[in-house]
């Protein structure tokens, strides 16, 4: 193949400073790093470029709880994160921070060149300020009760019940979360980018640029005037202050983003090369991969903000889905949400990069991480079906025969050949990201690869007719080394031992085309083990252990603070009633809601709306009986009208436990 080398920009998501990585972020770095490599062992110039995500709020409230500066805190994160990533063999070609000179610089210059367009706009807002704390209060340090469908505990900024966004002096009996107590409202000039004047070049952008279903949201908003987005916050601030507008910040989504470039600034001055030649050239190719929560940053205001100031766009920015484990959110409670170092603690970074790759393709939906999978997958597939062919092969010609390779017999060319004819397959795949399907062809050729092996027995053969053995265990060492190369994306350490076995370098994809004839070969060296349960359990209690309830006090101001006094009329008005659900259905455009038919026996079934879909398998909720608020008003919601809500408790995580009464109640009770 002659094809001329690409010239490829790949990214990730900037993970945040203020968090430990997990392995719902690695869904994301694994992926990305094995199509990087992919591209690299193709022969392109591809760089992965990220780094740490520095600024904003919950940055300094942190730092100022643990009595460090910002910048310390950040610094410790930086290194923990790059242990992390090195550690689970992300390999990235720069990994810098948000924090720096050339990314202050390119976010003035972007800043300013969308002033000189017209784009930025100026308007007073009134907003919500903490006295106690000396701050103004970002939407997701303030919860109260939704304005539209009164939901209590909902942050600034939407309502995980009914999908409203609004602003957060709407909300009503708001509370600081860092103290608890009321703030105050006061007016702030603030900063706006217009969205506007790109509207036609979104609206064409977005649909040939992000995955379909994720355009589709998108384009919703389209119907009506698009909304400018606020991009300046107030201080205090961890962050860069807006040239020409003194104690303003660049909220940290302005200059997140922009971070891609400074990061990339910063590998171009290490290596000599021109950032031009690497972003502003148009045969030069940008791919962002995200989750799919940050797609409006990323496919709204990202590509506006840089055509505003005169940058190329990114060629398609990759969706993907979250992390579910065992079929549920990770959850601290049941010891599901584990650090990447956990991980690392217990078990083999090769193994979840083995398992991620055959679970992930090129669909933003959820992905699940299910431990007896995980635990069969790399004992059958990884250990038992792949690299026993070399442990195997390999340790029997070293111990009877040298360590010689002979040639190969005619069935194991016939199947090297089959292997070899996969090879555009095989990377189409990669190059698609559907790196399950990849992983499937691997699997099959590794059962081909055994049951020849099986068949022509060489340890039967090995007195008798020691050549014919070696004969059959060189092509068992050609073929897996093909399935090594196939591999080497997602298994880059396993390869590169594979590569020392056979005395070579690590692989590049045309590699395949070699045959190990008549050469020695070295030691085999350990490859891959089997996963112990147990090893598996104690991750999984350790994770569960390490997010334990710390002792009450430290909880204390985690729970929201008694409201005021109702009298006994006002709480007389709630008519609350059991209902039995007759049904419940998802809802398809709405991520969080399950459309529920509530019986409360008087033969008018009532449809609810509730934001339980996360939580609850609708089908099991059927028969269920709840406690619904029977005289809300009904309100119409974009997917129909919901008659009244379903009473459920929350834990600080936001999570929603429906409440049910104990058995012999009957549907149209009154709950007192
Ligand atoms: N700092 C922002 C990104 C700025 S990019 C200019 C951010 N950081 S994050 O740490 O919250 O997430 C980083 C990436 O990891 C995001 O793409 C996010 O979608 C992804 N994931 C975080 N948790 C995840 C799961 N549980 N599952 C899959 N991906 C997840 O967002
Ligand atoms: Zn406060």
């Amino acid at each position: 193949m002659s094809e001329t080398k690409r010239k490829i920009v790949v990214t990730s998501a900037l993970p945040y400073a203020n968090g430990d990585i997990h392995i719902g972020h690695l869904v994301e770095y694994l992926q990305t790093d094995f199509w990087v490599r992919f591209q690299k062992m193709r022969g392109n110039e591809c760089l992965y470029i990220c780094a740490d995500d520095t600024h904003g709020t919950p940055i300094m409230v942190r730092s100022r709880n643990e009595g460090i500066t910002p910048e310390e805190l950040i610094a410790r994160s930086y290194t923990q994160h790059v242990k992390d990533f090195d550690d689970f063999q992300v390999k990235f070609d720069h990994y810098g921070s948000t924090n720096c000179d050339e990314n202050r610089v390119l976010s003035e210059q972007i800043f300013k060149a969308m002033e000189v367009s017209g784009a930025i706009t100026a308007r007073i807002q009134p907003q919500l300020f903490c006295k106690k704390d000396q701050m103004f209060l970002p939407d997701r340090f303030v919860k109260g009760v939704c304005p539209k469908c009164a939901a209590e505990n909902q942050y600034g900024d939407s309502c995980d019940v009914c999908g409203e966004t609004y602003a957060a002096e709407e909300l009503k009996d708001a509370s600081c979360t860092l103290c608890g107590s009321k703030p105050i409202t006061r007016d702030s000039e603030h900063l706006y980018f217009e969205l506007e004047p790109s509207r036609d070049f979104l609206k064409e952008w977005i649909p040939t640029h992000t995955a379909p279903e994720m355009a589709n949201k998108l384009l919703e908003w389209f119907d009506e005037p698009l909304r400018g987005w606020c991009i300046s916050r107030d201080e205090p601030y961890f962050g860069f202050e807006i040239p020409g507008h003194p104690g303003k910040f660049f909220y940290v989504w302005v200059d997140a983003p922009i971070g891609y470039m400074g990061s990339l600034t910063e590998w171009c001055a290490e290596t000599g090369e021109s950032f031009d030649d690497w972003w502003q050239n148009k045969d030069a190719e940008l791919y962002h991969f995200i989750g799919k929560d940050i797609v409006r940053f990323h496919s709204l205001f990202w590509p506006a903000m840089l055509k505003t100031a005169g940058f190329k766009t990114p060629d398609q920015v990759f969706v993907h889905g979250f992390l579910t484990v065992n079929g549920e959110k990770m959850s601290k409670s049941k010891g599901t949400f584990i650090k990447a170092r956990t991980y690392l603690d217990h078990l083999e970074a090769q193994d979840l990069r083995f398992y991620y790759a055959c679970k992930l393709n090129s669909t933003p939906d959820d992905m699940d991480l299910n431990m007896d999978d995980f635990i069969g997958r790399v004992n059958s597939d990884l250990v038992g079906k792949i690299t026993n062919l070399v442990s195997r092969g390999a340790q029997m010609l070293h111990k009877r025969l040298d360590g010689d390779c002979g040639t190969m017999d005619e069935e194991g060319c016939k199947l090297c050949e089959e292997a070899r004819s996969r090879s555009d397959k095989i990377a189409k795949h990669y190059e698609d990201r559907d790196f399950n399907k990849a992983m499937v062809e691997v699997r099959e050729l590794a059962d081909l690869a055994n049951q020849y092996f099986d068949t022509a027995a060489p340890w039967k053969s090995i007195k008798s007719d020691p050549e014919v053995a070696r004969s059959v265990m060189t092509s068992i060492l050609n073929l897996f080394r093909i399935l090594a190369i196939y591999l080497q994306p997602v298994l880059p350490e396993y390869s590169a031992k594979v590569a020392q076995l056979f005395n070579e370098e690590p692989y590049a994809w045309s590699d395949i085309e070699k045959k190990i004839e008549s050469v020695p070969i070295n030691k085999y060296a350990y490859l891959a083990q089997r996963v112990e349960v147990d090893a598996v359990t104690k991750m999984v209690e350790e994770s569960r252990n390490s997010f334990a309830a710390p002792p009450a006090e430290a909880v204390a101001p985690e729970i929201e603070p008694v409201k005021e006094t109702i009298d006994f009329e006002t709480f007389s008005k709630m008519d609350l009633r059991v209902a039995t659900v007759i049904s419940a259905e998802a809802v398809e455009k709405a991520d969080k809601l399950l459309r529920v038919m509530l019986d409360i026996g008087d033969g008018k079934p009532r449809q609810v709306f509730a934001g339980i879909k996360k939580y609850y398998d609708p089908e099991k909720l059927v028969g269920r009986q709840v406690v619904m608020v029977a005289n809300l008003a009904p309100r119409k919601m974009r997917f129909g009208l919901s008659e009244g809500m379903i009473v459920a408790a929350g834990n600080p995580d936001g999570d929603l436990f429906v409440v049910s009464p104990d058995t012999g109640a009957i549907p149209g009770a009154g709950v007192k």
